[in-house]
């Protein structure tokens, strides 16, 4: 027997340093309205220097549980998705239960921009199968650690921040319907980071190449960040015997304006039932669909009843589409 699954509880944390357009024409040779007519993003959110992704993480945490009534002991597990975790190892998500007093098993999940939704995936097959009762799975990022301040072709795009939810048996609706994966291993050089780990070791000459740091093909990842999105909305659709008509809000990925608009067009969604935050946070990769549904339950964008999906899409490659009933 499965047992029906839901969102308990939500929360999110955005850092209070906001950093503009303006403050980047300061600091790379760019304009406002590039950044606007190519991504849509005015602003975005910057952790202090020497704050870790799992300190978002945790706040974030906090307000989910808080949400969803409940403390840290009633947690039986902890996934974190996150693409900047405090350190290769140990997981992030370990740091986070100590962080919280919690005392459940804990580890975290490298799926970039599709992080959050991979998490809750395997959360959901957890508690339907009955092996964990309430998991926390957090989408967290501290990107501007991992960003070339001085190239002005990556470092407009990202933003810091962190997004939780309690994923537990359904009690009010928020029902979890489905999750489709999808995964492509050989476009893994289209968004990386490539020193660091074992197949670029660490040196000084990877430091004064500036490897250590995100590199992206733009062009490449906006093409496929279309079809991809595209096709994972129109085939989770296909599966579940609905059409467009019957989904109150479709919230993509927040990479770039751009993409959003033309995802829509793709699948033939109005934009006024698409939903876009991208323009206060810009990029928060792993926090990024976890935000954006709690912001758009908050602001009741989406009632009980309705039909929502969340659409991924991120470096790997690596997409999703989550069928939610709320
Ligand atoms: N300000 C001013 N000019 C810039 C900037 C900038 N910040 N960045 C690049 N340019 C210049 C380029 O140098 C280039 O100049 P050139 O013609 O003299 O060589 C010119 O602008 C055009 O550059 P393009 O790369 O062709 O610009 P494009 O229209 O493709 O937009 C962008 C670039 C915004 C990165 C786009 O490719 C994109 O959005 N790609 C998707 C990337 C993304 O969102 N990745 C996130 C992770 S994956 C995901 O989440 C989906």
């Amino acid at each position: 027997m499965t047992i029906p699954v839901g969102i308990l509880g939500l929360g999110t944390f955005l850092p209070d340093k906001r950093l503009t357009n303006a403050d980047l024409e300061k600091m790379v040779e760019t304009t406002d309205e590039w950044i606007i007519s190519r991504t849509g993003i005015r602003e975005r959110r910057l952790a202090g220097k020497g704050v870790p992704t799992s300190e978002l993480a945790v706040e974030a945490a906090r307000r989910a549980l808080k949400d969803a009534g409940l403390t840290p002991a009633d947690i039986g597990l902890i996934i974190v998705a996150t693409i900047s975790p405090d350190m290769i190892f140990p997981a992030t998500a370990c740091i986070v239960q100590y962080k919280l007093g919690a005392e459940c098993p804990a580890y975290d999940i490298s799926a970039a921009c599709s992080g959050f939704p991979f998490a809750m995936s395997a959360a959901h097959s957890y508690v339907a199968s009955g092996m964990y009762e309430r998991v926390l799975v957090i989408g967290a990022e501290v990107l501007s650690a991992f960003i070339d301040w001085t190239d002005r072709s990556t470092c407009v795009l990202f933003g810091d921040g962190a997004g939780a939810a309690i994923i537990a048996p359904a009690e009010n609706g928020r029902l979890i319907i489905d999750t489709q994966l999808g995964s492509s291993g050989k476009h893994a050089d289209l968004l990386k980071l490539p020193a660091g780990g074992s197949a670029m070791r660490a040196s000084e000459e990877t430091v004064r190449e500036r490897l250590h740091f995100l590199k992206m093909d733009g062009k490449e990842i906006f093409k496929l960040a279309v079809r991809y999105m595209g096709d994972a909305v129109l085939k989770l659709l296909k599966t579940h015997n609905l059409n467009l008509d019957d989904i109150r809000l479709l919230i993509p990925h927040q990479a770039n304006l751009r993409i959003i608009s033309a995802v829509a067009d793709r699948v033939g969604m109005p934009m006024e039932r698409v939903f876009v935050n991208v323009d206060k946070y810009g990029n928060m990769s792993s926090a990024a669909s976890i935000v954006a549904l709690a912001e758009a339950a908050q602001c009741g964008k989406i009632k009980s009843g309705d039909y929502v999906v969340l659409v991924a899409f991120g470096a790997g490659l690596t997409w999703s589409a989550s069928l939610i009933k709320w």
